[in-house]
């Protein structure tokens, strides 16, 4: 096994502190108000994030697991041996341990590439990952400290990574910053490939449910597991700033299902006025009562709508796997096909012959054939 420090990379371009301050005051001032998302996510967020994924009503981590339980011996067989995966925001790496037992069963090797903004949490979880496939001598482990961005950038440095990348990313995080974002990271990973002569694809995962009653139930600002999660990017805030502006009590969450966009948007609301100065040099913020200064979005694509943000990068949805609700999926994303191909990953001969838009349901797996999504 490998020392801690060699198997654990810091991609970082620079501290993100600086940055956080800056977005924290631009968004105060943007229409509509907004704090960077990135705020929830430190060791403390991934903790509180933790117990609102275990909570009963809160249904994405178990419709996940149910179709990693059913599918995950397909989903890895359109993995080729080889590949190098690296897992955009891996979390607790709870799923991800799922997939490498599948792909070690299967005996494709495989360098994983675990990535996070979350250094000591990934820390922890990669240490235990590791005495898990000890064993598992085709199976290499290492961690990457840094944003999608500090992972793409280092990629397209022309770091050595084989022939073969696929990207992983779950937990519905690819939807947090919109269809828009979302297509962003896709193509500058994409680009990052190609500029370093890198087969590429994606495997995500996307929550589907439309249904008000079940997002608002799974998404409950009154219960402390939401609201604990939320209000803790406050606190991540007041470290940004260097002082302690945003007090707990000063502050409530709020949480609405849009239809028209898809997403449930999740907003900080200050429960009185504040006046407060984030900078010195800066004329305060001023904030009446009930306003909403957006936290996160959580988009909530249909296949068509996963298949329309996939067009407009430039990729297709290749494999669905759907659970036995129809509310949750894991999608495969390839480029679009050329006429003749020169995709590596459609040489690979360990490649199951599912036919291109196949969707699978768990846990009985049944075939439907749907269009070509692109
Ligand atoms: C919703 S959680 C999902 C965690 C895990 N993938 C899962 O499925 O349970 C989002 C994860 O992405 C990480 N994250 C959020 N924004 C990120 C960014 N810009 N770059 C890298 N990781 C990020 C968070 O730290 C967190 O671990």
């Amino acid at each position: 096994m490998s020392s801690p420090a060699a198997r654990m990379l810091d991609i970082r371009r620079a501290p993100w502190e600086g940055d956080l301050r800056a977005e924290i005051v631009e968004g105060l001032q943007a229409e509509p108000a907004r704090l960077p998302p990135l705020l929830l996510w430190d060791d403390e967020g991934l903790r509180l994030f933790g117990a609102l994924a275990q909570s009963t009503p809160y249904y994405p981590g178990r419709k996940e697991r149910e179709i990693l339980k059913h599918q995950s011996a397909s989903i890895v067989s359109q993995i080729p041996s080889g590949t190098v995966l690296i897992e955009f925001g891996c979390g607790d790496l709870d799923k991800t341990r799922m997939l490498l037992h599948a792909m070690n069963q299967q005996h494709r090797a495989v360098s994983y590439y675990a990535l996070d903004v979350s250094a000591e949490e990934l820390s922890g979880s990669l240490d235990a990952l590791e005495q898990e496939f000890a064993g598992a001598a085709s199976i290499e482990i290492r961690g990457l400290h840094g944003t999608y961005e500090d992972c793409v950038h280092w990629i397209a440095q022309g770091v050595s990574l084989g022939k073969l990348v696929t990207f992983l990313w779950m937990g519905n995080s690819m939807t947090n910053g919109g269809p828009v974002g979302a297509q962003a990271v896709l193509q500058q990973a994409a680009a990052a490939c190609q500029r370093n002569g890198l087969g590429f694809q994606f495997l995500v995962s996307c929550d589907a449910c439309q249904d008000p009653e079940r997002l608002m139930a799974a998404y409950d600002p009154a219960q402390p597991p939401l609201r604990d999660f939320i209000l803790h990017g406050l606190d991540h805030a007041n470290r940004a700033l260097q002082r302690p502006v945003f007090q707990p009590a000063d502050w409530t969450v709020h949480v609405q299902y849009d239809a028209r966009h898809a997403m449930v948007d999740v907003s900080y609301v200050p429960v009185r006025e504040l006046v407060f100065h984030v900078e010195d040099k800066r004329p305060p913020v001023s904030l009446q009562a009930g306003t909403k200064i957006r936290a996160i979005t959580s988009g909530k694509w249909s296949p068509e709508q996963m298949a329309a943000v996939a067009h407009g990068a430039q990729l297709q949805v290749e494999r669905t796997w759907m659970d036995d609700d129809g509310i949750y999926a894991f999608y495969l994303l390839c480029p679009h096909a050329p006429a003749q191909s020169t995709d590596p990953f459609r040489k690979d001969e360990s490649r199951t012959s599912m036919p291109r838009g196949s969707v699978t349901r768990s846990p009985n797996p049944v075939v439907i054939e749907t269009a070509d999504a692109c």
